[in-house]
């Protein structure tokens, strides 16, 4: 079944994220994301889930901000070093403060910097909502991820 569900979820296209926040610590973390949603207009929220076995998991339960960085169809790279433990996913990423305190990264398709709204148990995953506290969106065309593989559409995306 886990796997048929697995495989059947990957049917669903995404777009890709970089959701970031700061551990304990102070030190920035950061985690590529495919189940983030626009949840409300008013009042302004969106929601994602994390894994209960994430390295992350803890760092983004207890803090009170996130920032998730919608990604264009250029860093297919930073998504894959941002869902690789074990290595410095910050090395040569330079970050700066958002208004909520998560740290910010210099490059995206759209960025959202939130307040953490609410969190919800959900399976193996917390889902986690976020109010919008500043939003930056660019041209170009999203990063989208597609039964497993990161994909790109060409511009302009087709009508059907
Ligand atoms: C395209 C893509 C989407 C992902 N989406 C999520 C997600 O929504 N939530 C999550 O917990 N992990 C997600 N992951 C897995 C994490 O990025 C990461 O690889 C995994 O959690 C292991 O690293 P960690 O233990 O440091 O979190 C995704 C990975 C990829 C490649």
């Amino acid at each position: 079944m886990s796997r048929q569900l697995r495989s059947a979820f990957g049917h669903y296209a995404t777009g890709v994220t970089v959701i970031t926040t700061r551990g304990a610590a102070g030190e920035p973390v950061g985690i590529t994301a495919n189940s983030f949603s626009s949840l409300s207009l008013d009042p302004p929220l969106v929601l994602w889930s994390i894994a209960h076995t994430s390295s992350n998991y803890e760092a983004f339960r207890a803090a009170g901000c996130f920032a998730v960085h919608v990604l264009h169809a250029g860093q297919g790279e930073l998504a894959r070093v941002f869902s690789t433990r074990n290595i410095d996913r910050f090395a040569g990423v330079p970050t700066s403060a958002g208004a909520s305190g998560a740290p910010l990264l210099p490059d995206f398709h759209a960025r959202f910097d939130c307040e953490t709204h609410a969190q919800y148990e959900g399976g193996d995953h917390l889902i986690i909502v976020g109010r919008v506290l500043a939003v930056e969106e660019r041209a170009g065309v999203p990063l989208l991820f597609y039964r497993g593989r990161f994909a790109a559409v060409a511009e302009p995306p087709a009508a059907v």
